[in-house]
């Protein structure tokens, strides 16, 4: 079982802050790094660090070749992301003294998916194999359609939320991984509960899988409910968190774990990630994530 991921690489550029800026403020910032990032990439290395096989589909410039590399070296299949005369994707990210972010995201070459390069994209996967997507790259529609005339089953983490998500054919999406506000965008409802309760009512043969920040996440399909708790640690820099623990539920899933072994291996694997900066060189690898969650 394979997992084709149909998704953004971006160059994060990540300003230390004492808080996040404010309209009219102009705030100087503590430091800056340039990572490795894009929700797409950070849930490749993910998944490929939690064991499972993955083929990354995408586009960079000339200036994001080092991504690709990057993806390379760290195990994932790479034949399918372009380099395009287009300047690769990049996110202004500001860490404040919490740890926390708040992101600018410029597209780019992430925009650039063509019709050929979508049904190249698939061209090695079927049935049984997952597609996997963010909504920060173009040809979600497409891919949904092509994915599931090949009888693969699709994974979506419609972030970031934006009106393009409400046209896709949702009904056929098998893992919702979304957080709380992605959950109210597409259910209308705000209560946790209430949120999952609207989808599987709209998407029944769904999993949704919604991350909650410091509550944790809560995991609903059929009759089944579970709740998982986050692991306490004291927070550097939370980005890619949530990236962490998508790919780390998908492959645990793709292992044939059960939805409480899936969600406690993506808590720790994202509780272990937000304890160091940086998004995708901050992920653990499957044995670290394995003997940290024994002490627990
Ligand atoms: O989820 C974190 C990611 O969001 C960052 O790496 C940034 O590139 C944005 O896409």
């Amino acid at each position: 079982m394979k997992v084709l991921n149909f998704g953004s690489l971006n160059i994060d550029l990540v300003y230390g802050v004492s808080h996040h800026a404010r309209t009219g403020e102009t705030l100087t910032t503590r430091d800056f790094k340039r990572h490795m990032g894009g929700k797409g990439l950070n849930q490749s290395v993910a998944l490929c660090r939690a064991g499972a096989e993955v083929y990354h589909a995408g586009c960079v410039g000339g200036d994001g070749v080092f991504l690709r590399d990057y993806l390379r070296d760290s195990g994932v299949n790479v034949d399918q992301v372009q380099v395009i005369d287009e300047a690769t994707g990049h996110a202004v990210i500001q860490v404040n003294s919490e740890g926390d972010n708040c992101i600018l995201l410029y597209p780019g070459a992430n925009r650039c998916q063509t019709k050929e390069s979508m049904e190249k994209a698939l061209e090695c996967f079927g049935e049984g194999d997952l597609l996997l997507m963010q909504n920060e790259t173009n040809g979600l529609k497409e891919m949904m359609h092509a994915a599931r005339e090949k009888g693969m089953r699709i994974a979506l983490n419609p972030s970031p939320i934006d009106d393009t998500l409400l046209t896709l054919p949702m009904e056929l999406v098998d893992y919702f991984i979304l957080n709380e506000i992605e959950g109210a965008a597409l259910s209308g409802e705000t209560e946790p509960e209430r949120i999952v309760e609207a989808l599987l009512k709209k998407y029944p043969q769904a999993h949704i899988v919604l991350t909650l920040g410091g509550a944790g996440s809560l995991y609903a399909r059929g009759d089944v409910r579970i709740r998982q708790p986050i692991f306490k640690v004291k927070a550097v820099d939370t980005t890619g968190a949530g990236d962490t623990f998508t790919g780390y539920f998908l492959a645990s899933q793709l292992r044939g774990e059960d939805a409480a072994q899936s969600l406690r291996m993506a808590a720790a694997a994202a509780a272990i990630e937000v304890t160091r900066p940086g998004a995708a060189q901050a992920i653990p690898a499957l044995d670290e994530v394995n003997s940290w969650i024994v002490t627990k």
